[in-house]
């Protein structure tokens, strides 16, 4: 028997509750009595700190990131808590959430908590504007962005198809027509070049197996001067209760983004746990 859109809808929020708590315990320090604060076998105190630095120095940034071969820049380290074991510009890459996490980017705590809400505003988006959001998950954000831009459109990529099935059962059962799902590759966005003016990641950024690359493939789909805004859990703040490896430093994303030629804008810090960190295409 053929189920009805609201039937199917039904099934994917029972769903959603169920893999809500797989989803905490791959983010989250406290749902696991193995935090930081009790390392797994594999860890040591170095591998708790920033991963050790066993990477040449990017491409100078005014130099055209694209045009330079990426060589040697990824190093490996003994595995942090959610950690990869591999290394850029001396932050060790977060393992990627797999879609058992849905639940967790679904849960209906989330805006009270992040202050979903005061993202979007910060994003200060036009009705026409075409947005990337990179690391889409299961379309929390596409889904919130979609209205806002009634006139242009938003890239929902990921490299989890299972991820972007979802975003699509959601946009079709919202009527959304301007959401667009893209499966990338590791190593590439999978936009045309020239073809957005604002792009976001949301926790999506540090578990980019091949930042250099995902950037660069980015920088090129960016319109000139368009935005990027990359949000992560502040690093900085040790009360936010995130695992070390799935949060940023303001100080390292600069570097990071700085290193494919990106000008620095601002950190609009207004969320309660996560930077919001300004970029532009020069
Ligand atoms: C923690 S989820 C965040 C989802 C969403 N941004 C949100 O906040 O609800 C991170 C997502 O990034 C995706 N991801 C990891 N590496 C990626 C890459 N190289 N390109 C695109 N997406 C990637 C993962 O598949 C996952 O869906």
């Amino acid at each position: 028997m053929t189920e009805t859109p609201t039937e199917r809808m039904q099934m994917l929020q029972r769903s959603l509750r169920a893999a809500s708590l797989l989803g905490a315990a791959f983010f989250s320090t406290s749902f696991f009595a193995c935090s930081r604060e009790q390392p797994s076998q594999a860890a040591s105190p170095s591998t708790l700190s920033p991963a050790p630095v066993q990477v040449a120095e990017p491409p100078p940034p005014t130099v055209a990131a694209e045009a330079l071969a990426p060589v040697n820049l990824y190093g490996t380290c003994e595995p942090g808590e959610g950690g990869s074991g591999k290394t850029y510009m001396g932050r060790e890459i977060a393992e990627v959430m797999g879609h058992f996490g849905v639940g967790w980017l679904e849960r209906p705590e989330r805006e009270r908590e992040e202050r979903t809400d005061l993202l979007v505003a910060a994003m200060k988006l036009k009705p026409t504007d075409a947005v990337a959001d990179i690391g889409a998950g299961s379309g929390y954000f596409t889904m919130r962005l979609a209205p806002i831009v009634a006139e242009g459109v938003v890239y929902a990529t990921d490299i989890q198809k299972e991820m972007l099935d979802i975003v699509m059962e959601r946009a079709l059962e919202d009527g959304a027509h301007n959401v667009m799902p893209i499966l990338g590759e590791i190593d590439d966005s999978g936009l045309e070049p020239n073809s957005v003016d604002v792009v976001l990641f949301v926790d999506a950024y540090h578990e980019f197996s091949h930042p250099w690359e995902m950037m660069t493939s980015i920088v090129r789909a960016l319109k000139p001067g368009g935005r990027v805004y990359l949000v992560e859990y502040r690093l900085e703040d040790p009360t936010v209760p995130i695992k070390e490896r799935h949060k940023m430093s303001e100080e390292q994303a600069r570097r990071e983004m700085e290193a494919v030629g990106l000008r620095f804008v601002e950190n609009a810090d207004v969320l309660p746990q996560q930077h919001i960190m300004v970029f532009e295409r020069r």
